[in-house]
């Protein structure tokens, strides 16, 4: 049924698009290919007038084709991603060393905050880390010193035992963890939301934001399907009343892909089933090789936005149906090595097996043990 909507969605989407290229100077527009669309509340700097978007929202490309945005107290940083409909912004430091931005981050004066937080401490270690399963900061680390960041409690006491602590800061993180990590190399983008202009609802219904004319802070919604038929629809429809139609299949079609994957979901798993534990009765799925359901809900789950960033953007495929994430899908990651599938693919998997489809890691139970033991 999502699916459904989903697809309705992008045909009005579509519609819309025909209709914005005759009637609007404000275009979506780009730094370069594969990077964030820009449009309202975002505004390219020096490139679209200034009522093109919402202060605080000035966007520049930098000549590698990088988008990047200037927070007041915080310096620049690097657009990863934007989804206008969830009002979410992945950020990452140009320099690749964004645990150093961490430590001096600051978004007051800016229209930004963090959407999930998490604190990590960070500690500046000289003990011979090697025999514990510890994920160093490499570019905050030197030749005679080792810099670690945990969330851990019981992490945060053994480093805290053995090294200098640099300071505790409240990381703005793309994932919760309901189990805080050991510790982390911090290196994954962050995300911030915006809780003005509230353009969510409007993206969502298919329509556009803008500033009311004569007002740099109003902002109106264009566009929307309550609106009766927009002028989009009705070149649409004198250009032939095939092309709707031509869509629909199209959604058609999408729609059948969603059942497919689910089912392609439950093969690959019963042929794994029967590779690794060929004895076993196909109802009992849960074997003692599997974790409890329990310690499966405690992975960090997430809902992908429209813009399908994921925490590794390589990644836009399910290792487990071999089919691509779509928008509004739940996706679960394993923490240990942050490999993610969809939440109903790795949940089976996870059952049956204590390991990672992708690398094999035994997520069973972090690096907290291995420290302590
Ligand atoms: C965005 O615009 C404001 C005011 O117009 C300016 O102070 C700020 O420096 C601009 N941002 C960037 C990244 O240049
Ligand atoms: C962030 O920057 C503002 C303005 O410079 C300052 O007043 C505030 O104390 C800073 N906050 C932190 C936590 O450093
Ligand atoms: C860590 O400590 C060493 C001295 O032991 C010092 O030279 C280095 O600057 C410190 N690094 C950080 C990031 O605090
Ligand atoms: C690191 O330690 C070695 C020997 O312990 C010493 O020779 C070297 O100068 C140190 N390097 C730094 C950057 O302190
Ligand atoms: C916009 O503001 C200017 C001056 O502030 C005024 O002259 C003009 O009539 C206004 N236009 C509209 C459409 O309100």
């Amino acid at each position: 049924m999502d699916t459904t909507k989903t697809n309705l969605l992008f045909l009005f989407n579509l519609v819309l698009f025909v209709d914005y290229s005759f009637s609007q100077l404000c275009f979506d527009s780009s730094c370069g290919v594969g990077e964030p669309t820009i449009r309202f509340p975002f505004q390219l700097q020096n490139l679209q007038p200034k009522s093109c978007g919402y202060p605080g929202f000035n966007l520049s490309c930098k000549a590698s084709q990088q988008t990047v945005i200037g927070l007041p107290n915080s310096g620049q940083f690097t657009v990863q991603g934007i989804d206008y409909q969830m009002q979410h912004i992945w950020l990452n430091d140009p320099d690749s060393c964004l645990p150093r931005r961490l430590l001096t981050l600051n978004l007051s004066g800016s229209p930004f905050s963090g959407y999930f937080y998490q604190s990590f401490a960070f500690f500046n270690c000289t003990f011979d880390y090697t025999k514990y399963k510890l994920n160093p900061i490499g570019c905050l680390s030197g030749q005679n010193y080792t810099v670690f960041a945990s969330s851990s409690e019981r992490a945060v006491s053994f480093l805290a035992s053995r090294c200098s602590l640099i300071s505790s800061v409240d990381v703005p993180v793309q994932w919760t963890f309901p189990e805080p990590v050991a510790t982390s190399d911090l290196s994954e983008d962050i995300l911030l939301s915006w809780a003005a202009p509230l353009c969510g609802r409007c993206e969502t219904r298919g329509g556009r934001c803008g500033l009311k004319s004569n007002s740099s802070t109003d902002t109106e919604c264009t566009h929307t399907s309550r609106r009766g038929l927009p002028r989009g629809a009705r070149y649409a429809i004198i250009a032939g009343a095939g092309v709707p139609a031509l869509l629909f299949l199209v959604g058609l079609v999408c729609c059948l892909c969603g059942k497919v994957k689910r089912l392609a979901c439950r093969r690959r798993l019963r042929s794994v089933d029967s590779a690794s534990s060929a004895a076993v009765a196909p109802q009992s799925l849960v074997t003692t090789d599997g974790l409890d359901s329990s310690t499966i809900e405690s992975y960090p789950k997430t809902i992908l936005g429209e813009s399908r960033r994921l925490p590794k953007p390589d990644d836009s495929i399910c290792s487990i149906c071999l089919s691509e994430y779509k928008p509004k899908e739940t996706l679960r990651s394993i923490p240990e090595c942050q490999h993610c599938f969809h939440a109903d693919c790795v949940d089976q998997w996870l059952k049956l097996k204590a390991s990672c489809p992708v690398c094999r890691n035994s997520p069973k139970r972090m690096s907290i043990d291995i420290l302590v033991s």
